[in-house]
């Protein structure tokens, strides 16, 4: 028996949204592709698994087979995710979380009327991971994502220190080039032992196989 098996999988996709005013929001182009292929690939791996998704593309809303959660904001990304873990979790973060909300959400549309311009005061999200992070259940392994534009390896290797990671995987997003809502991908691996890896350039799917495979053997070791 696959030992691995006995892990509840738990995903997150895609972005979530700040709302501004009742009609406007604050978000990223997050497609939700990376997070929809990990936790089908995982249906196959492990015996249970959840996928949190925020305002992902259509076709990567809910996953046949597992238990699906749909969110809006962070914070109630946030809540989900305190919901789902526990022991014997394997939680990846694949989600682009918004990472600012309004201060205060107007409760009416704010009108256009003769404005030149338009302040709004905003505030950091709840970060998820660091509020988890001084959780120690049996068998929790975290594995989060670093979206980079440039400094891949310190952002990352940085991110994994002050998330408490088991692993983090790092790629590097661009608005026109691959990373968010593209087809192949590249991962750079780190993990909390030091150890490091490439996986990629290929297709999401085949790649999120390749990376819960990877996973996989970290949990047996
Ligand atoms: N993440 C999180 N909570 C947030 C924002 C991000 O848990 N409010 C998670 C992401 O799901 C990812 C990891 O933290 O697994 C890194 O996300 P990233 O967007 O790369 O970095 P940030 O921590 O948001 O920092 P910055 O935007 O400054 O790079």
């Amino acid at each position: 028996m696959n030992e691995s098996k006995k892990y509840h999988l738990v995903v997150t996709s895609g972005p979530t949204r700040e709302w501004i005013d009742p009609v406007r929001f604050l978000s990223n182009p997050s497609s939700g592709k990376t997070g929809w292929h990990i936790a089908r690939a995982g249906l196959k791996l492990f015996d249970h698994v959840t996928y949190i998704y925020g305002a992902v593309e259509s076709p990567y809303a809910s996953v046949e087979g597992a238990r699906n959660v749909s969110v809006d904001t962070t914070e109630e990304m946030a809540i989900a995710v305190r919901e789902a873990i526990g022991s014997d979790t394997l939680l990846i973060m694949a989600a682009a979380p918004a990472d600012f909300c309004m201060e205060h959400i107007e409760e009416q549309k704010i009108k256009k009327e003769s404005r030149d311009s338009l302040t709004i005061h905003l505030r950091p999200t709840i970060d998820i991971l660091k509020s988890i992070a001084d959780l120690s259940y049996p068998a929790f392994f975290r594995v989060g994502f670093a979206a980079e534009t440039g400094n891949l390896e310190q952002y990352a290797l940085k991110k994994l220190k002050e998330k408490n990671l088991d692993m983090i995987c790092g790629n590097l997003v661009d608005r026109d080039l691959r990373g968010f809502g593209s087809h192949d991908n590249l991962l750079h691996l780190f993990t909390r032992s030091g150890a490091r890896t490439t996986l990629g350039p290929m297709d999401k799917a085949s790649l999120s196989g390749e990376l819960l495979k990877f996973i996989g053997k970290m949990l047996l070791t």
